[in-house]
């Protein structure tokens, strides 16, 4: 894309530095955990040791003794206020403190109010609960047989731990297609379950005020506005009506998604200050974060691919359990149970697919957050990317060749899918090139092949993922009947400097630079006299918030509507001072002159000047609009990734050598930040393609709940991530923009798993589910006879 602006102005295409920098390199971020209020309160968190288990008793006498300890909130002491219970994101209810029961271990059983942090922490160690375990259900399969307990027995008519099916595509035309296949490749995939382990874990800080009669909360959330509303919705009958609920999300330390959903502490935080009247701190230490909150993935997939003999590809069939704990409480889309998985056909022009998903209660915490990707969509592409993968093997043909030969082709868009996507553009063969080449595919098969001959095990994977961001058009995307839109808000005061207003939240995306460059780049403003907020609900336009890399594809397009309608009233404006008709103005970024006579022009900063002082008459004063953006359709970033893994026979251990990775997100508003954003995926990418899983032993204890266990990648880990891009602009984005936020973390798993496959294929390994970990890999060398 060329450049509009000169680098002073800093429109798009600029590497601009991040505006948002020196407040969090100087340590001036104001993170929740920084909001100090004078009487302040704090709030720990008694948890389960159980699975399943009965409460039979809480006696809060020793706690209450602890000094400082001010009161023990219990389940029955919110039942008074019907405030035991609330509704998730997909309309599943989910506890804020059990009455009965327990579900899963680390489940909160009560909550301790106390004067300081430490007296708090005493006070939960000093809580006696008697419990009655229960039988534990951990494996969705056997949840799902005649017999299992049934978990959700508040549900008067639940007779099973089944929570919906759904399904999509034309199954009898895939039937058809699969029994007419000359091959058909088959695997059962596993995608575990994970964690976002952000920096910051959550926590709020709730202040009720009660002369006043307003409730501000202070909290780590990347959607205010909706959590504002849930807040109204679900305590409206305690008097807490919504303009009387400001929401803050301040600085926040990563979100990828986990930020999303309301969780119990928030509540209990909130219920305790309008109690007490004071502020209520409460913040989770990382092992309640990582044993409590909101879960990703979770997938326990087959999925069957055909394709013809001379390796075209088919029918795609998918069938899925997925594993929700005991409640659904994924933030997806209401219509979407499974959000958007059925992009699974991915880059392939197939033209018959069906996709089943079942959703089932197991005693786990609930979730099925998009962990960094949008909605399932990296269930979907590592699924597509792996079968793709298996039946280029089987087939003898290179993976490269096989892609090639099935790719959508550029002419093909726009390209709607057999599950009924409509992708806006792309050009997947592009990508796959570049990235062949910057790596030099040709000579690493050669140096496989002289490996392969000497013992050696080194593997080539691509992964050629389509992501499908920017939820969503009103049409089929709402969370909680709420239209799933966004907006921006900007005023351009006298002296032609402007504030923006955004209903997003940046958790480290770089929002403050990368909005204030779209409206450099429409209204000619320098980005450094733009400043951006998002994230108080009482200033912010109403918006439904970060998450799903949403914010460029309808934020940073509201950004461009808006700042358009200051463009025409600036015209009107600039026509007036300079005594022609508006449409004898010519404009280029910053300026409008004279058709004919370019030294006759008015500066955006002339307009915003006259707008206050010497306005046309009948024309209201000031330089504002504001847009909320309804995206005609979603965006569909793509990119081909290759990575080169050495795998060691004797540990098993696998070691990524190399990692190309071409994303393609179409015009780029800041080429450095999309590079940081890439950076950062793909480490999140390796993290569960080589390390990361939670699982559970058989009566339901966590595996994988604090950083001993759960393993994060570390620079160590991490390879040199090389990157490139190609530019295919959405043809409906007033930009051309895409996102790009998760294209890496929904993208490389497959490449690490298809290298990992691709170095041991030739002993007759088919597949290997993730975490790729030296103990899995070894086991299986010796069992090939590889290594002993
Ligand atoms: O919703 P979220 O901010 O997580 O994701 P995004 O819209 O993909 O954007 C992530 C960051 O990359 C933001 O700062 C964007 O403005 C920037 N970006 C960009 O510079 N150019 C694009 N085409 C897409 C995103």
């Amino acid at each position: 894309m060329a450049l509009r602006t000169t680098p002073e102005v800093g429109g798009m295409g600029h590497s601009i530095k991040r505006k948002e920098d020196p407040r969090f390199i100087r340590g001036r971020g104001t993170y929740v955990d920084d909001v100090v209020l004078p009487g302040m309160l704090y709030l720990d968190i008694v948890r389960s040791p159980f699975a399943h288990a009965k409460i039979l008793k809480i006696d809060t006498a020793k706690a209450l003794a602890v000094p400082g300890v001010l009161a023990v909130i219990t389940g029955q002491d919110l039942a008074k206020y019907n405030l035991h219970w609330m509704p998730t994101l997909m309309s599943d209810t989910q506890m804020v403190l059990p009455v009965e029961k327990v579900m899963y271990q680390a489940q909160e059983v009560a909550g301790v109010l106390a004067t300081s942090r430490y007296a708090a922490a005493d006070g939960v160690a000093a809580v006696e609960v008697e419990y009655e375990p229960l039988p534990v259900v951990v494996d969705p399969k056997k949840a799902l047989l005649p017999g299992a307990p049934v978990l959700r027995t508040d549900k008067k008519d639940k007779k099973d731990n089944h929570i919906w099916h759904w399904e999509w595509g034309d199954r009898a035309a895939t039937d058809r297609a699969m029994a007419a296949a000359d091959v058909v490749v088959k695997e059962d995939i596993y995608i575990p379950r994970i964690h976002v382990a952000s920096i910051e874990t959550c926590g709020c800080v709730a202040h009720f005020d009660k002369v006043m009669d307003q409730l501000t909360v202070w909290m780590t959330t990347q959607a205010p506005h909706a959590i504002r509303t849930v807040f109204a919705l679900v305590a409206g009958h305690v008097g807490l009506a919504e303009h009387k609920i400001r929401i803050i999300s301040p600085d926040i330390g990563g979100g990828f998604g986990g930020k999303v959903p309301v969780y119990p502490g928030y509540v209990i935080a909130v219920a305790a200050s309008v109690l007490t009247g004071k502020p209520v701190k409460w913040i989770e230490d990382r092992m309640e974060n990582l044993q409590a909150d909101s879960f990703a993935r979770d997938y326990h997939i087959t999925a069957e691919l055909a394709a013809t003999k001379d390796g075209t590809l088919t029918a795609l069939r998918i069938k899925t359990l997925a594993d929700h704990g005991y409640a659904d409480a994924a933030a997806n889309p209401s219509k979407f149970p499974a959000g958007l998985f059925h992009v699974c056909t991915g880059s392939y022009d197939l033209k018959a697919a069906h996709v089943e998903v079942d959703g089932v209660y197991t005693n786990k915490p609930p979730g099925g957050i998009a962990y960094r990707c949008s909605f399932r969509v990296t269930e979907a592409v590592h699924t597509i990317e792996r079968m793709t993968d298996i039946m280029a093997h089987q087939l003898g043909i290179d993976p490269a060749d096989f892609r090639m030969k099935n790719f959508i082709k550029p002419e093909q868009f726009p390209y709607k899918s057999a599950l009924g996507w409509e992708y806006d553009s792309g050009n997947y063969a592009g990508a796959l090139k570049l990235a062949m080449d910057k790596i030099g595919y040709a000579d690493l098969r050669r140096e496989q092949a002289e490996k392969r001959k000497r013992g050696e095990l080194m593997g080539i994977g691509i992964s050629s993922f389509t992501e499908i961001v920017g939820a969503g058009p009103s049409k089929h995307f709402d969370i909680l009947g709420l239209k799933m839109f966004d907006s921006c808000e900007i005023r351009v005061h006298p002296t032609g400097k402007a504030i923006a207003r955004f209903g997003t939240k940046s958790q480290g995306q770089g929002h403050e630079t990368t909005y204030a460059q779209i409206l450099a780049e429409e209204l000619g403003i320098p980005a450094k006299d733009i400043q951006v907020e998002e994230g108080d609900t009482d200033t912010a336009p109403y918006g439904l918030g970060t998450y799903a890399s949403r914010s460029t594809p309808v934020a940073g397009a509201a950004a461009a509507m808006a700042a358009r309608k200051i463009q025409d009233k600036a015209r009107k404006i600039a026509a007036y001072l300079l005594e022609v008709a508006p449409e004898d103005l010519v404009w280029e970024p910053g300026k409008f002159s004279v058709k004919g006579s370019p030294d006759r022009s008015k500066t955006i900063q002339d307009v915003a000047f006259a707008a206050y002082t010497n306005h046309p008459q009948g024309m209201e004063a000031g330089l504002e609009a504001v847009s909320y953006y309804d995206p005609p359709n979603l965006t569909y970033p793509f990119g081909s990734y290759i990575c080169v893994v050495d795998v060691d026979k004797g540990t098993g251990e696998v070691k990524v050598r190399r990692f190309v990775a071409i994303d393609d997100c179409g015009n780029i508003i800041n080429p450095m930040i999309v590079q940081g954003q890439v950076h950062g995926g793909l480490t999140m990418g390796l993290a569960p393609a080589l390390l990361e899983e939670i699982s559970y032993d058989e009566i339901g204890n966590i595996q994988g709940g604090s950083f001993i266990d759960y393993l994060l990648p570390t620079a160590v880990e991490t390879p040199k991530w090389e990157t490139g891009h190609t530019v295919t602009p959405s043809p409906h984005h007033p930009l051309g923009a895409k996102g790009v936020g998760e294209s890496a973390t929904v993208g490389a798993p497959a490449a690490i798993a298809n290298a990992v496959v691709d170095a041991l294929w030739h002993l007759g390994v088919r597949h290997i589910d993730i975490p790729i970990t030296p103990p899995k890999v070894w086991r299986l060398l010796r069992d090939k006879g590889v290594t002993e």
